[in-house]
């Protein structure tokens, strides 16, 4: 096995920049870059278009469960910089699975079994290669236990809503402060009770509160780590 093509593993709660974060490592490093949370979003999205979850998340399970395996979710990137949008069935459907029509609902569905179970299919598949950054919730702790490094990102819910919040006006939406920071404690508390792989901190994985980190900070602590750990960290000029 290639020893500088290792999994990393980034789990989790919801607006600590796991994605941003996870994004950079994988340029950095050349790995592929997979945000699971967006699968989770075009399920949940497919799943409010079919009529199969309403507006009060009431679920019709045996119908998606039915439909659940028609579903096609894939990647294209957009650019060098390692961005990514996804699709649908083939429709780009990345402006639409980051609403809060969608950010309110996506616990509900991910919290179903057979919908983490077909998930867990596409991302075992897409690590098969190794060489891969992936941000979610389960992926050190049940995705891949085996994972050479994890991390668990967390922040202050204050600093996680504000942050989110920025990230929506820049889109042109007109949420509230309040709102945003609702969705977020209700997605913590749907994320870590759920009966199936909840969000919890491997014992296994670093544990990195970037409430007063900036993103390059975050960089130079990581990859500290990784050349402790490895024979390589993320800037490799400076490798010896
Ligand atoms: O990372 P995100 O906010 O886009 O994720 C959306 C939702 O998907 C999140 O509330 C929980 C769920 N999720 C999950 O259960 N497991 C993952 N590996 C990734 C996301």
């Amino acid at each position: 096995m290639d020893k500088s093509r290792i999994i990393i593993a980034i789990d989790g709660y919801s607006s600590t920049g796991k994605s941003s974060f996870a994004k950079l490592i994988a340029r950095k490093l050349g790995y592929i870059y997979v945000d699971t949370g967006a699968i989770y979003r075009a399920v949940t999205y497919f799943a409010y278009n079919c009529g199969f979850i309403d507006r009060k998340c009431r679920i019709k399970e045996e119908w998606l469960e039915k439909a659940i395996s028609n579903i096609q979710i894939t990647f294209r990137q957009t650019g060098p910089d390692g961005r990514s949008e996804t699709y649908l069935n083939g429709t780009n459907v990345e402006k639409q699975i980051r609403t809060m029509e969608v950010s309110n609902k996506v616990s509900h569905i991910s919290a179903l079994p057979f919908v983490r179970r077909y998930v867990d299919d596409i991302l075992r598949k897409l690590g098969e290669s190794r060489g891969v950054v992936m941000d979610g919730r389960d992926i050190g702790t049940a995705v891949f236990p085996d994972a050479e490094l994890k991390l668990f990102m967390t922040a202050s819910a204050q600093v996680r809503a504000e942050r989110r919040l920025k990230e929506l006006h820049e889109k042109g939406g007109n949420e509230s402060f309040e709102e945003v920071l609702k969705n977020i404690e209700e997605r913590d508390h749907i994320d870590t009770t759920r009966k199936t792989a909840p969000l919890t901190q491997a014992p296994d994985a670093i544990l990195l509160d970037n409430s007063n980190m900036t993103i390059d900070e975050q960089l130079v602590w990581l990859d500290g780590i990784m050349k402790e750990r490895f024979s390589f960290g993320l800037f490799g000029e400076e490798i010896a």
